[in-house]
């Protein structure tokens, strides 16, 4: 991420990325494709949001890893498919060029757009975690997705074909600092 981004990108917020006030980011943060990172997602040559990624352990050793994907788009950028393709990209991104056997994504359970473009990239639902996430004055839940490197092999109904094969076209921005872990 540049760091012109980081001003109109880090101040963007939703209803279900609303944790109150932070600290905005002034510098952007080294970009690790292995670990954590985020890009700009642009359209026609704009700006319009954030796809990011960071490490979820599972378990106490390093093989039980796995990346989360997060997404942000300026609100007069959504509902037009960009965050479906950006996820889808970045999933394919992640199984092509690192080692990682499972992706996955949290959502609220209220998130309809969120939940449909994770199932249009190729995430599958695996359950609720019930009170899992603290906002807006309250606990609430949010639906888990994943998807393994083995389901691409299948056939997996989530999945499309250029999944695997498509290249990321989003232009590299490296981490935001203070919104790493969406
Ligand atoms: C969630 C988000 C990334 C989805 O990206 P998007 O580009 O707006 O969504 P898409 O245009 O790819 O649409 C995906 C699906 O959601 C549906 N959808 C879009 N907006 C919707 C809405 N407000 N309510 C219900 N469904 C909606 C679309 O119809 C589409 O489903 P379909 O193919 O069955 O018709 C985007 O809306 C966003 O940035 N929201 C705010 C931040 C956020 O919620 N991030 C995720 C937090 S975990």
């Amino acid at each position: 991420m540049r760091d012109a981004d980081l001003p109109s990108l880090s101040a963007t917020v939703s209803t279900y990325n609303d944790f109150g006030p932070t600290a905005p980011p002034t510098k952007a943060a080294p970009y690790d494709l292995e670990t954590r990172g985020a890009f700009v997602v642009e359209a026609g040559g704009d700006p319009v949001g954030t796809v990011s990624w960071y490490p979820k352990r599972w378990g106490p050793n390093e093989s039980s890893s796995c990346t989360r994907i997060g997404v942000l788009l300026l609100p007069e950028h959504r509902g037009r498919g960009i965050g479906t393709t950006a996820q889808r990209e970045l999933v394919t991104l992640l199984f092509r060029h690192t080692a990682v056997h499972r992706v996955e994504a949290y959502t609220d359970v209220r998130n309809i757009a969120e939940q449909r473009a994770l199932e249009k990239a190729g995430l599958m639902r695996e359950g609720v975690v019930r009170g899992s996430q603290f906002r807006d004055g309250r606990y609430n839940d949010g639906y888990l997705y994943g998807i393994l490197r083995t389901d691409l092999d299948d056939a997996c109904p989530g999945v499309s074909a250029d999944l695997r094969f498509m290249g990321a076209r989003h232009r590299f921005v490296g981490a935001v600092e203070a919104t790493g872990q969406p």
